[in-house]
């Protein structure tokens, strides 16, 4: 599978990742309340692109019962995650690839941060698919990413902000000033419609978007 996301920057992914996403800490509590609307008390929870970890440990604070399975490509990512997670790693199954390296399930909640827009839409809704089939039926998936106009001014108006943002948070501004023309050339971003649509062609149903921050869009979806 190909994705373009950059491993060599595991290290101080934390730190760089609250200053980049709007609302970052209350996106995991969101996605933890969300899949616990339909997750039982001791849900086992499919979580793909898991490097770094940070969704993991807020998950399994706010839900002591929950089981883990995490997917992520990157051995240093999931190194980090485990050293994220310190003592909590021990509720989390680990597994170095991708979706296909996740067990079959069924789970009883799935989710998907910061990652579905590393992949081209092809192997996004493959892979969207792929974690369907390994849901329960009615049970959530919740995703997260980089979702905005993907051409002309609309989607400069939205990098520019999303730069503007970023050296407000405290991101040096030659850095964010890159990350607009490095967003447009590396990253396959979907449209929030396309996303949304993408959800549907995947098979799932109820889709609803819950979080809008900037250039970041999240939805909830329900396995048929
Ligand atoms: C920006 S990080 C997000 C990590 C974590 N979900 C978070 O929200 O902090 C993207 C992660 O997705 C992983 N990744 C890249 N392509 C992937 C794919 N096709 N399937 C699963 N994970 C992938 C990367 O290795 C990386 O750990």
């Amino acid at each position: 599978m190909n994705s373009h996301f950059d491993h060599t920057a595991a290290s101080g992914y934390a730190e760089r990742t609250a200053r980049l996403v709007p609302g970052l800490r209350d996106l995991h509590k969101m996605a933890c309340v969300l899949m616990d609307e339909r997750a039982h008390s001791k849900a086992r929870v499919l979580v793909l692109g898991a490097g770094g970890g940070l969704e993991l440990k807020a998950f399994a604070e706010m839900q002591p019962d929950w089981r883990f399975d995490g997917v992520d490509p990157s051995g240093e990512m999931l190194e980090q995650a485990r050293s994220t997670l310190g003592p909590l790693a021990s509720r989390v199954q680990w597994h170095e690839g991708y979706i296909d390296s996740a067990p079959p399930g069924l789970f009883d909640a799935a989710t998907c941060l910061l990652t579905l827009h590393f992949l081209p839409a092809t192997e996004r809704r493959k892979t969207l698919e792929a974690m369907r089939t390994r849901l329960k039926p009615g049970a959530p998936l919740v995703v997260a990413h980089h979702s905005f106009p993907n051409h002309g001014k609309e989607q400069d108006k939205w990098l520019v902000r999303n730069a503007a943002l970023a050296i407000a948070s405290g991101v040096p501004v030659a850095q964010a000033e890159g990350s607009i023309a490095a967003i447009k050339e590396r990253l396959p971003v979907l449209s929030p419609e396309q996303d949304s649509e993408l959800l549907h062609e995947a098979g799932f149903t109820g889709v609803e978007m819950f979080y809008s921050a900037f250039t970041f869009k999240g939805w909830v979806a329900l396995a048929p």
